[in-house]
Formats: structure tokens, sequence, C-alpha cells
């Protein structure tokens, strides 16, 4: 497995989607494509900050809940009736639990997952059969290095980010053999609204966060370069690194061999 090299720029013209568009990452990653001449589509909550945000940047704006299976497939027709075709989808829409040690809210995990996880497996459902009509292309999940190593003061986001790895890897042999390569860009903590609870203790802690910027190069690269079902890690410091998974221990047969999965349950190669 390679990292995500930034080499090659998607072709101009190519028409790419970024979910939770207005945000951080969105906004850096949307500034990024743009100035390739990608045609870009911020779809996000509906707000009239977010429309300005769209409208100050030159790209489009669509209005999206990625909770509602039916209007992610709803924004996907308008992007394609809109530009005929669609590239690559940035599933990136995401939001953090209150970060309460002790307290595990029924309420909150179910709001947590709804945008982080299932948002992600709508985002995904909605846009393959585009990019295959597109005759292939990439979906980009912005997964989080909670959803490799859980955060003892947020299980619902570690929850959703482990699930949204995960996914990542579970269909990315299905989504390769359509043309389709998924992969999820897993980044530490990253200079963006959604760390404003925890800024300062970062800022006492002399602990660094990753540029909005920083994140977006990894999602553009991972578009164009990445492996089918890779998790890269982003940190400070370190760049993106694919997140090398150890596995698990296999099963022995009656021998003492390792024994070998039923190629049924693996799926044609
Ligand atoms: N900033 C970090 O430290 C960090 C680290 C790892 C992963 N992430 C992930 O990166 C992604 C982008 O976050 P960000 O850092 O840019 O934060 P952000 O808060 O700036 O952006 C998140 C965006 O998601 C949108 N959103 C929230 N709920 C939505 C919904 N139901 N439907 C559509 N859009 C919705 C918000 O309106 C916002 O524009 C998230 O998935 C987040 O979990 C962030």
């Amino acid at each position: 497995m390679t990292s995500p090299t930034p080499s090659p720029t998607p072709p101009a013209g190519s028409v790419a989607l970024i979910t939770g568009g207005t945000g951080g990452f969105g906004r850096a990653l949307a500034t990024r494509l743009r100035d390739a001449d990608v045609r870009v589509v911020l779809a996000d909550l509906d707000s009239d900050r977010n429309r300005s945000v769209a409208a100050d940047l030159g790209v489009g704006f669509a209005v999206l809940d990625v909770t509602d299976h039916a209007a992610n497939q709803q924004v996907v027709a308008d992007v394609e009736a809109e530009h005929g075709r669609l590239d690559a989808a940035f599933l990136n829409a995401g939001i953090a639990g209150s970060g309460d040690t002790d307290a595990l809210d029924v309420e909150e995990y179910l709001r947590v997952i709804a945008v982080d996880l299932h948002g992600v497996v709508y985002g995904t459902d909605a846009a393959r059969p585009a990019l295959r009509r597109a005759g292939g292309g990439s979906v980009v999940v912005t997964a989080s290095l909670a959803g490799l190593s859980p955060m003892p003061t947020d299980q619902a986001y570690s929850i959703a980010k482990g699930g949204a790895v995960a996914f990542v890897r579970s269909i990315a042999t299905a989504l390769h053999r359509e043309g389709i390569t998924i992969s999820a860009i897993c980044p530490g903590f990253a200079d963006t609204a959604i760390i404003d609870p925890w800024r300062e203790h970062f800022e006492s802690a002399d602990f660094p966060v990753l540029s909005a910027d920083e994140v977006a190069a990894a999602m553009a690269a991972a578009w164009t370069s990445a492996e089918p079902g890779a998790a890269y890690v982003v940190q400070p410091g370190v760049g993106a690194l694919p997140y090398r998974f150890k596995g698990v221990p296999a099963a022995k047969n009656a021998a003492g061999e390792s024994a070998r999965i039923p190629g049924q349950l693996l799926g044609p190669l």
C-alpha cells in the first residue's frame, strides 16, 4: 500500500461533491479543487451562512442533511443534471459528541452516528451509480484518527468513525470492480470549528494541530492516488501515511494449519 502521493491533479472539468462542504476541511478542499479547474458542489445544511460560503468561493451549493438517505440521492441527481457527471464524492460531513468523559448519552450517540456513519453509507450508496456512469471515480470518506484509536472522551464519535473505516474497508473490493476507489482519511486534531470546545487545551499544552489545508491536501491526493480501502493517517509533522492494519489470528484446521476462508465469503476477486 502506498501513500496517496499528491501528484496527479484531477482532470480539469471533472466534478466533485463535498458533503459538510462549508466547514473547515470542505472550504480548504474546495479552494484547492476550484484552483485546479474542478467543478465543485458543496453540500451542507441549509443556512444563509453556508450559501454565502459557497458563493464567496465561487462554487456550487446544494442543501443536504446527510442523515436523509433520499436527500443524498436527490443531491447526486441534481449534480448530474447540472454538470453532466460526478467524478468524486467527498463524504466529509461530521459532528463530534460533547466530550463528556463519564456520560454515555444515548440520544447523542444516535445523533452522531446518524451524521458520521449513516451519512457515509447513504452518501456512498447515492454516489455509486453516478460514479459508474462517469466511467469510474472516487469516494473519499473523512473518518478520523478516532476511528483507529478510540477517544476515551467520545464514544459516539469513536464508534461512528471506526464504523466508517470498517465500511470503507468492507466495500472497497466491490466498488473497485466497478472502477470506483473508496478510501478513508483519518486526521488527528485539526484547526477547524469542530475543535473550538477544546482549542484552549491544545494551546496551553502546546499540542500541535493540523491546518485544514494539510488535511485537504490528503483528501485531494486520495481522489487521484488512493489504494482501494486504505485508511490514511494524517498527523502534524508526519503527513499522510497508510495505516497498517495488523490482521487477526487465522483459524486452524484439524491438522493445525491455517484454514482458508471459503471463497464465497470473500466475494469474487
Ligand atoms: N477538525 C478535526 O480535528 C477533525 C479531525 C478528524 C476528523 N474530522 C472530521 O472532518 C470532517 C469535517 O470536519 P471539520 O473539521 O471541517 O469541521 P467543521 O465543523 O468545520 O465542518 C463540519 C461540516 O459538517 C456539516 N454538517 C454537520 N452535520 C451535517 C449534516 N447532518 N448534513 C450535512 N452537513 C452537516 C457542518 O455544517 C459543517 O459545515 C468531519 O467528519 C469531522 O468529524 C475533523
